[in-house]
């Protein structure tokens, strides 16, 4: 199978299936517990159905949507995610460019493989960083303060993760960073000797988001031990109002499920809310943000821009959260097995596809811009 095979989301994430040494294609494929929510994620968008307009003269669409006060050309992004190294050695490299390609956002996590200072100089399109909360207000500030002079668009608190979700999938392969394969796990990686060739080949893996704190050799901080070490499990309303007053610009909240807590992100001062459960892979049982999304929109869609990720495979996937009132969407696995099939050409490939999904799916419910979706353009069984 190759990359010009590659149709939709299955195709990528069969050939990053193949590609990838099955711990770290499962820590991309995995979810929490039964990995229930994580199916219904993308089981929720079969619950309604789309109804197009007929006869509306739709030679020029236009996909573009204002989010966050950053103008972007599709209305899907990047989602910020950790560790892309490990999937290719282009990483966030290659996401970033290609999302430029695309004029759409991109993310890069705190735990990124490639600085946000470089990819801020090198793109020009709006990027996200994606910031957890730690203990070290002072280091907090001091995070913030080194996004605002690299000049960073949004900030991007998650606030899905105050403790790790169980990924019974890593904790199988003994996924974790620096790795602590179990007997199965390294027989994982000898069966793919093309990517530890292509792995140690290339440059040496950091974190330098966090290379300050987070000792990859495996000393007492690994990423686990970043987790309960260094975030700060108490965090609350009252700090997240002060980081929002600190960052002055744009600020969304990722992981925001409750139209009670969509109200506060907007009484504190965030400009955008993310509607997520974090791709399925905290809290399993927790609700699809698509079903959730008509309740949030209704309570604060007039007052804050309301995104959603989580699940999202189709152009139509996109059509319906739009309607349903959702600004823009995010993703991450569109992107990331794609990325681990290919490098840069996947992540295009990825995104040109759905392009066309979407534009096509435009032409299909009578729409030549994305304004003109609304509830009226779906009912639910
Ligand atoms: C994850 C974290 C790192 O989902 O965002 O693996």
């Amino acid at each position: 199978m190759r990359l010009n095979q590659c149709h939709n989301f299955q195709d990528f994430r069969e050939l990053a299936r193949r590609r990838l040494p099955g711990p770290i294609f499962n820590y991309i494929d995995g979810a929490a517990d039964d990995e229930v929510t994580y199916r219904q994620n993308t089981a929720s968008f079969d619950s309604c159905d789309l109804l197009p307009s007929v006869l509306q003269g739709v030679n020029a669409v236009d996909m573009s949507v204002t989010v966050m006060g950053q103008r972007l050309e599709m209305p899907i992004y990047c989602s910020p995610t950790a560790l892309q190294r490990l999937f290719h050695h282009q990483g966030e490299r290659a996401v970033a460019a290609a999302a430029e390609k695309f004029g759409t956002m991109f993310g890069v996590s705190s735990l990124g493989t490639v600085s946000l200072e470089e990819l801020r100089q090198k793109h020009k399109n709006p990027q996200v960083y994606q910031f957890y909360f730690h203990k070290d207000r002072g280091l907090n500030k001091a995070m913030m303060q080194r996004a605002k002079d690299a000049g960073v668009e949004v900030m991007m608190l998650t606030v899905d993760s105050i403790t790790g979700g169980n990924r019974e999938r890593d904790l199988r392969t003994g996924f974790s960073i620096p790795f602590r394969l179990t007997l199965a796990g390294m027989l994982q990686f000898a069966l793919k000797p093309q990517w530890g060739i292509n792995y140690v080949t290339h440059e040496k893996f950091a974190l330098p988001q966090l290379d300050e704190f987070v000792d990859m050799g495996g000393g007492a901080s690994s990423i686990g031990g970043y987790f309960s070490e260094m975030l700060d499990p108490s965090m609350n309303w009252d700090d997240v109002a002060e980081m929002v007053q600190d960052w002055d610009g744009q600020f969304c909240l990722k992981g925001v499920m409750t139209a009670a807590d969509a109200r506060r992100a907007v009484e504190i001062g965030c400009t955008g809310i993310v509607l997520s459960n974090h791709g399925g892979r905290q809290l399993d049982g927790s609700r699809a943000p698509f079903d959730q999304l008509k309740e949030i929109v209704d309570a604060v869609g007039d007052e804050i821009d309301v995104i959603m990720d989580s699940g999202i495979q189709r152009g139509t996937h996109v059509l319906k959260a739009l309607s349903l009132g959702a600004k823009a969407v995010g993703g991450g696995r569109f992107y990331l097995y794609p990325l681990a099939a290919a490098g840069q050409p996947g992540v295009e490939r990825a995104l040109g596809l759905m392009q066309s999904e979407i534009e096509r799916g435009m032409k299909l419910m009578g729409v030549t811009a994305l304004d003109q979706l609304s509830s009226e353009n779906l009912r639910f069984r």
